[in-house]
């Protein structure tokens, strides 16, 4: 990455009165998180297709031991990476007004970020699909699977988005309100591949906003519209950033 870009990117931060990051798998990684997609991503060991509501309806005996495998024992111990803090120090020096993450693993909150909107939900709550309570992740024991509401019994589901599921409206309303406002969007670790998260970026550009991208490899996003793309691991590259935006 040129230092020429660096700078720039960063005398762009300093100056934006809004900016929002967009974030997906690709900063979780160097925390174990898996990506969905590319080396070693979730989607080319197991079949999105079972991960789909209907699907989970109809057969959460077969996907509740799949959902422990990939989202709970094995994440349970992931901590945030140097890109979550870096996130989080931006938004204590007020520069980063929030993040809308795709991710549903909780690490931007754990690294100390207060401003996270989780697009696509999260892991650490359940809801009944009965009598529709919400329960703490960590209070439920996934021991016996599919695991029992505690309240009525009726089937527990992640309190994240399945596929064939919406976005949580006021999700949807708080992070498009942000890319509507925002004059710079950091996009890190997602390649925009699923909508309607992946047009949030484009919010901020067709305002006429600019668009820094941290990405491994090279997405949708690296020669159309993103005006800075800082190619590398969101672990090294966006603390550089910040480091290089803060002084
Ligand atoms: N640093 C920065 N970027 C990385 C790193 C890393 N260490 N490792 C991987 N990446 C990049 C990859 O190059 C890729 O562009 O992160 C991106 C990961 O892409 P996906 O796995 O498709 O993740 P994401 O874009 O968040 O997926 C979006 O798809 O399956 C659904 O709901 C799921 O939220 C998810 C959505």
């Amino acid at each position: 990455m040129s230092n020429h870009a660096l700078a720039n990117a960063a005398r762009v931060l300093r100056e934006s009165r809004c900016t929002l990051a967009f974030t997906g798998a690709g900063i979780s990684v160097e925390s174990g998180v898996p990506p969905f997609r590319g080396p070693g991503g979730v989607w080319a060991k197991y079949d999105p297709a079972k991960f789909e509501k209907a699907y989970f309806r109809r057969n959460p005996e077969e996907v509740w031991p799949l959902l422990k495998e990939i989202f709970y024992s094995r994440l349970v111990h992931a901590k945030p990476n140097p890109a979550h803090y870096a996130l989080a120090e931006l938004e204590r020096a007020g520069m980063l007004d929030g993040i809308v993450t795709q991710n549903i693993d909780g690490l931007h909150q754990e690294a100390g970020s207060l401003v996270v909107h989780e697009y696509h939900g999260s892991t650490r709550r359940m809801q009944c699909m009965k009598c529709r309570e919400f329960f703490d992740a960590s209070n439920i024991s996934l021991e016996k699977l599919p695991p029992p509401c505690p309240v009525c019994g009726g089937l527990l589901k992640p309190d994240f988005v399945f596929f064939g599921e919406g976005i949580p409206t006021d999700v949807h309303r708080a992070a498009t309100d942000l890319a509507g406002r925002a004059e710079v969007c950091l996009i890190v670790g997602t390649g925009g591949t699923v909508v309607p998260a992946g047009r949030i970026p484009y919010i901020v550009k067709n305002r006429g906003g600019v668009l820094i991208e941290i990405n491994l490899h090279d997405t949708s996003y690296s020669y159309t519209v993103s005006d800075y793309y800082l190619q590398g691991k969101a672990g090294t590259r966006l603390p550089e950033l910040v480091a290089a935006t803060l002084g």
